[in-house]
């Protein structure tokens, strides 16, 4: 279609997605604070002006809506999101709860791959007292971090820009002294990128998503890194759907009796979505 003649709505809509048609209808409201209500009432007979219709042409071309708004929500709250920067998932809600769960008042916290630090910043604000270190090796994330740091008037968060292989210690927390370590890495295996949704694979960081080792690699480095923690460590670790049994077999196996799998919380679909490590 070519868009560029078609700057009405209703012709949009007809032959678009239900996935694009709730993205432009969200977009519409939140950028132009025009009601889906209003479109709706009058068959989506409305004239886009020139900025509406790029970026409508945008969410047709598969770019996620949160990305042209600059903003995403998560668990109750707004935060800022770059581009190529992971959008958090609704699931990543759950290891948010399971954090927040293990954490004491005054615990050292260290999330890897934070991201847009969505995740260490919902626990930081269950948990003002603690002190949390979070890293990404993706410079775009750790700006992402900070600007949402300081949007939420966060003061517990230290963000570092470091990868999870070389970090030792920062501002006095590490591997062996921290209470809970937090992380969603990269998960997916390479095999299955193919099969997820077109706008993740072109416009989401390859990189945030897909793992070495059949997405297992991050999870083997911070168990190897953790063997030296405190003996109430615990980790919690988001997982795909497809790794669940390999990694607890992994953990029951390479590390028995020194790492024992506490909880396992399921998500919305009944799938293994996040598993809680203890340090025994
Ligand atoms: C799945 S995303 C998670 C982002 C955020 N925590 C969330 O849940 O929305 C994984 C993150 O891990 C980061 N990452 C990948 N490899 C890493 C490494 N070796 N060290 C540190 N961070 C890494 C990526 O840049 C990405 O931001």
């Amino acid at each position: 279609m070519p868009l560029a003649m078609a700057n009405n709505l209703q012709l949009i809509i007809n032959k678009t997605s239900v996935i694009n048609k709730k993205d432009i209808l969200f977009l519409l409201q939140k950028k132009y604070n025009i009601l889906p209500s209003h479109l709706v009432a009058n068959n989506y007979n409305f004239v886009l002006n020139q900025q509406q219709l790029e970026d409508v042409e945008k969410i047709i071309n598969n770019y996620p809506v949160e990305y042209i708004l600059g903003e995403c929500d998560f668990y109750g709250h707004n935060f800022a999101i770059l581009p190529k920067v992971l959008i958090a998932r609704f699931e990543t809600e759950l290891l948010v709860k399971a954090a927040i769960k293990y954490a004491t008042p005054s615990a050292k916290i260290i999330e890897i791959g934070c991201g847009s630090g969505c995740l260490s910043i919902c626990i930081a604000k269950h948990r003002p007292k603690a002190k949390i270190i979070a890293l990404d090796i993706f410079p775009p994330a750790i700006q992402n971090t900070k600007q949402n740091i300081i949007l939420h008037k966060i003061h517990n968060i230290f963000a570092i820009l470091q990868n999870v292989k070389t970090f030792v210690k920062y501002r006095g927390v590490s591997f062996c002294n921290s209470d809970v370590v937090v992380s969603n890495p990269p998960y997916i295996k390479k095999s299955s990128f193919a099969l997820l949704q077109q706008s993740v694979k072109s416009f989401e960081s390859k990189f945030a998503l897909v793992g070495e080792d059949n997405g297992l690699e991050i999870y083997k480095i911070i168990l190897h890194k953790t063997l030296q923690g405190k003996k109430s460590l615990h980790i919690c670790f988001e997982i795909g759907f497809d790794i669940s049994t390999t990694l607890q077999a992994f953990i029951n196996t390479q590390y028995h009796g020194i790492f024992k799998i506490v909880e396992i919380i399921k998500d919305f679909n009944n799938i293994d979505r996040v598993l809680v490590i203890k340090k025994i």
